[in-house]
């Protein structure tokens, strides 16, 4: 089924600069906007994909766009057949890209030769659902396989890969043919093997499908530490598994070949906590505040930034993520921020331009509420307007 990657003709490549996301478009992509500062490990935009030729080619990918950043931990769940296999072969450059762009590790796929494609996947542990193992080798000889790709002595190589498959359950089978394995420990040997080499990647299909509970916590376990560890790799992961979910970082989901949600879940949880944290909005329920969270967007800002101007108009509330800011008028420094305060106002609803200036102390995570998307969420939801419009009002456009 998978073609090789061939030389790309130099599709154009998309705007990188979307910080502030197209309010009408931007439905699926709530809470994921992001600032090009942050470093990306999949950039994938309008990507469409056909199998067939002629008459039956038939199109099972239409338009996707996503971005996932370095160190999440990202999880695709969808309906069978809804394009998620086919999708994850395509940021692994294993069929050729069709249409769209991808980038993936820094690298744009459809400028890729043979060579360039095979240097890539040497990034990527994939872990499919044919695992592929060579019959004729043992567990470790499997696993080590994958290292001859890497530099490094033998025995490291050796240890590397004996100390994975112990990790996984499979201490005791080292020397076992994959024919004297479960179904579950062949996929574990198969996991061992992709991430012998600490991938800066991870493409797993349904990887816990075979395995029994203990088993598919320890290779999740496994993946969240290759995400929050000093190799800040990224995975992403197709899934069904309610278990894996939590621990994610982000779902996306898929029907009929196009990404239908893509929510942050671990971002909105910081948001919500970060807004709770703010005195104003102290007594909204939960359920409110995650809602406020889940249409604000991320922003990183750099040590000495200045993010709102005094005399300017402002069309954005910020909430501090992380960091500090420095608050300042007539440029007579006034106070300091932090964790859970916030600052900026919405000045057209109000008529009064900003009264302060606000700078970045030290690099910051901000949360930010767009206009657009405060319109939206009011306009969607009635109930929530008459609880909250007021509340809101007087955060991002006190009078
Ligand atoms: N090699 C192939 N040739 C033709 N159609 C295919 C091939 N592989 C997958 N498809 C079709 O593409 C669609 C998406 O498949 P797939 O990416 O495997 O979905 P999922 O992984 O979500 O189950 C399905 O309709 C499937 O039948
Ligand atoms: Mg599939």
């Amino acid at each position: 089924m998978l073609d090789g990657p061939t030389a790309g003709n130099g599709n154009a490549r998309g705007n990188s600069n979307g910080r502030v996301p197209d309010p009408e478009a931007s439905q699926t992509m709530l809470a994921v906007a992001r600032p090009t500062a942050r470093e990306l490990a999949i950039r994938a935009e309008g990507v469409s994909y056909w199998f067939g030729e002629g008459d039956a080619r038939s199109q099972v990918l239409f338009e996707n766009s996503l971005e996932i950043g370095r160190g999440e931990v990202v999880i695709m769940t969808g309906p069978s057949g809804s394009g998620k296999t086919t999708l994850l072969t395509l940021i692994g450059a294993l069929p050729r890209l069709q249409q769209g762009c991808m980038r993936v590790l820094g690298r744009d796929v459809s400028q890729l030769d043979e060579r360039g494609a095979v240097e890539l996947r040497k990034d990527i542990g994939f872990i499919f659902q044919s695992h592929n193992l060579f019959s004729s080798l043992s567990a470790i000889e499997n696993v080590r396989m994958a290292t001859a790709l890497k530099d490094g002595t033998v025995r490291e190589m050796n240890e590397r890969s004996a100390g994975l498959l112990e990790q996984l359950g499979l201490g005791e089978r080292l020397g076992y043919l994959p024919a004297q394995l479960s179904g579950g420990q062949r996929q574990r040997v198969a996991i061992a093997r992709a991430l012998v080499n600490s991938p800066a990647l991870v493409l797993a299909d349904e990887p816990t499908a075979a395995l029994d509970a203990e088993s598919g916590r320890i290779v999740l376990g496994l993946l969240r530490k290759l995400a929050d560890g000093m190799e800040r790799a990224t995975v992403l992961i197709v899934t069904h598994d309610q278990r894996v979910i939590d621990h994610a970082d982000r779902v996306v989901s898929m029907m009929g070949g196009r990404i239908t949600n893509n929510s942050l879940t671990r971002m909105a949880v910081r948001i919500t906590r970060a807004l709770a944290q703010s005195e104003i909005v102290k007594g909204l329920s939960e359920a409110t505040l995650t809602k406020i969270a889940s249409v604000m967007t991320v922003e990183e800002r750099k040590k000495g930034e200045t993010i709102v101007r005094e005399g300017e108009p402002g069309d954005r509330y910020y909430l501090i993520g992380s960091g500090v800011a420095e608050v300042s008028r007539g440029g007579a420094y006034q106070d300091e921020l932090y964790f859970g305060e916030g600052f900026g106002r919405i000045t057209s609803l109000s008529g009064r331009s900003l009264e302060q200036t606000v700078k970045a102390k030290t690099d910051m995570e901000l949360y930010v509420l767009a206009e657009p998307d405060f319109n939206r969420i009011l306009a969607s939801d009635r109930s929530f307007e008459s609880r909250v419009r007021s509340l809101l009002m007087a955060i991002i456009a006190p009078s």
